[in-house]
C-alpha cells in the first residue's frame, strides 16, 4: 500500500513511532515541562489562526524560500534536537542526509548523539550546529572550530537554556544521561526489538560531541549531565563574543519576547522565535502568539519559528503571523521511528504536499504571499 494511504498525516507516524519505541523514548521525544501547558499551547495558538481562501485565480506553487542568503527547496527545516540517536539509532546522519537531499536545513544539536565530525560530511556545507554555550572560553572556541572544519556554516546560540528546567515527566520515566540500563530500562527496551537490536548495533547513545572534554565522572540524571554542567546562561557579552568568533551566519534561538528580540536584532542574521517545544516553561506563549510583534519591532530581521507544527497549513499559518522559516523537531523523529530513514523522507514529503494544496486554495504562488490572507 502507498505510504500516502497508510500514513497520509504527520500524526500517523507519530502513532506508529509510539508503537516501535520504548516507553521511556517516547516519554523523553514526547515530554515538555510541568504539565505540559506551553507544548499543548502551540497546537492550539496554530488552530486560532484562520486564512481565508480565493477562488478564480490558481497558481502554481513555488515553494523554494530565501533564508540567510540561500535558496531552500522548502519553507522549512529540521530543529535540533539533543540525543536523536536515543530515540533511533543513526538518527543524526539519517536527518542530515535527508534534509540535503531535498535542500532543507537540518540543525545538530550540541547534545546530540553524533558528533559534527560525523555528521557534517552528510551537509553538503549547508549544515546548522546549534550551541549550548559553554561556560569556558576554549571550549566554545574549539566547538565552533569544530563545527566550521566539519561544514557547519550556521551557527544556532539556544538562549532560552540559561536555567535548566524540571521536566518532571521525563524524570518519572527515570531516563537518565549517560543512561543506566536499569531493570525498568531493560524491561522497556525488551518490549521494542527493533530499536533494541539497532541499539546494540550501534551501542549505546551519549553526547558524544563532549567525549572531549569530558574530565570526571559526576552523576548524570536527566538535567545534570555533562551538557549541562559545561553551559553557562549566555548575556548580551557572550552573543557578541560568539559574533566575533564566529564567521558565518548566526541564529538566536528561544527568542519569545518583543524587547529580547529588538537587543538581538542587530547582531544576528536570523531570530528564532520558539518555546522550544514547551520543555523549558509551562507558562511561555507560543510562537505563533509572539510572532506578530516580534515582526512588527524587527521588520528586517529574518525570523524562524517553531513549535506544534502538524502540516503544511501550520506551517503557513506562522508565515502568515510573521515567520520567514519554519522548523519542526519532534515530527521528523516520528518519521524516522516509524519507518526508518525513508519515514523522514515521508514526513517532508507530507508538508510538501499539504503546502501545495493549500496553497491552491489561498491562490498564492509563494509562501510569504499567505500574509495577505489573514484574517
Ligand atoms: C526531545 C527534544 C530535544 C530537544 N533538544 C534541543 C536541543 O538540544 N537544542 C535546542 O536548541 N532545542 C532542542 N529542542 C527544541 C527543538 O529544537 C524545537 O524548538 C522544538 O522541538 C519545536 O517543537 P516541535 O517539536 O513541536 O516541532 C528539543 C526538543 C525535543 C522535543
Amino acid at each position: 500500500m502507498d505510504l500516502d494511504d497508510r500514513y497520509p498525516a504527520l500524526s500517523d507516524l507519530a502513532h506508529a513511532a509510539k508503537r516501535r519505541v520504548p516507553r521511556f523514548v517516547w516519554e523523553y521525544l514526547d515530554s515538555a515541562t510541568g504539565d505540559e501547558a506551553s507544548k499543548h499551547a502551540n497546537p492550539q495558538a496554530l488552530d486560532q489562526v484562520t486564512l481565508v481562501p480565493r477562488v478564480l485565480s490558481v497558481q502554481t506553487a513555488n515553494l523554494t524560500t530565501r533564508l540567510i542568503g540561500r535558496d531552500w527547496s522548502l519553507p522549512f527545516g529540521i530543529a535540533p534536537v539533543g540525543m536523536s540517536g536515543l530515540i533511533w539509532p543513526g538518527a543524526e546522519v539519517a536527518l542530515a542526509q535527508a534534509a540535503t537531499k531535498a535542500n532543507i536545513p537540518y540543525s545538530l544539536s550540541t547534545v546530540a548523539a553524533a558528533t559534527p565530525e560525523i555528521v557534517g560530511p552528510h551537509t553538503d556545507g549547508r549544515g546548522w550546529f546549534q550551541l549550548y554555550p559553554p561556560r569556558d572560553p576554549a571550549i566554545r572556541r574549539d566547538m565552533l572550530a569544530r563545527a566550521k572544519d566539519s561544514g557547519f556554516n550556521t551557527l544556532i546560540l539556544t538562549a532560552d537554556v540559561g536555567t535548566p528546567s524540571r521536566r518532571e515527566r521525563q524524570r518519572r520515566a527515570r531516563l537518565t544521561n549517560p543512561m543506566r540500563l536499569t531493570p525498568n530500562i531493560v524491561a522497556e527496551a525488551a518490549l521494542a526489538p527493533a530499536w533494541s537490536l539497532a541499539t546494540l548495533r550501534a551501542g549505546v547513545p551519549r553526547l558524544r560531541t563532549f567525549d572531549k572534554y569530558a574530565d570526571d565522572d559526576a552523576p548524570g540524571g536527566t538535567t545534570g549531565h555533562i551538557g549541562y554542567r559545561l553551559r553557562t546562561a549566555p548575556d548580551l557579552d557572550y552573543l557578541k563574543a560568539l559574533r566575533d568568533e564566529w564567521d558565518g551566519a548566526l541564529i538566536v534561538k528561544g527568542i519569545l519576547h518583543t524587547e529580547d528580540a529588538r537587543t538581538v536584532a542587530p547582531l544576528a542574521d536570523a531570530i528564532w522565535v520558539s518555546n522550544h517545544g514547551g520543555r523549558q516553561f509551562e507558562a511561555a506563549p507560543a510562537a505563533a502568539t509572539q510572532l506578530p510583534a516580534i515582526r512588527a519591532a524587527c521588520p528586517d530581521t529574518p525570523l524562524i519559528a517553531d513549535g506544534g507544527v502538524r502540516s503544511g497549513t501550520d506551517i503557513l499559518r506562522l508565515i502568515a503571523l510573521g515567520a520567514d522559516f519554519v522548523m519542526l523537531g519532534r515530527a521528523f523523529h516520528h518519521g524516522l521511528a516509524a519507518l526508518g530513514p525513508k519515514g523522514i523522507d515521508h514526513a517532508i514529503h507530507i508538508l510538501r504536499k499539504g503546502l501545495i494544496a493549500d496553497m491552491g486554495q489561498l491562490a498564492i504562488a509563494t509562501p510569504l504571499q499567505v500574509r495577505n490572507r489573514l484574517k
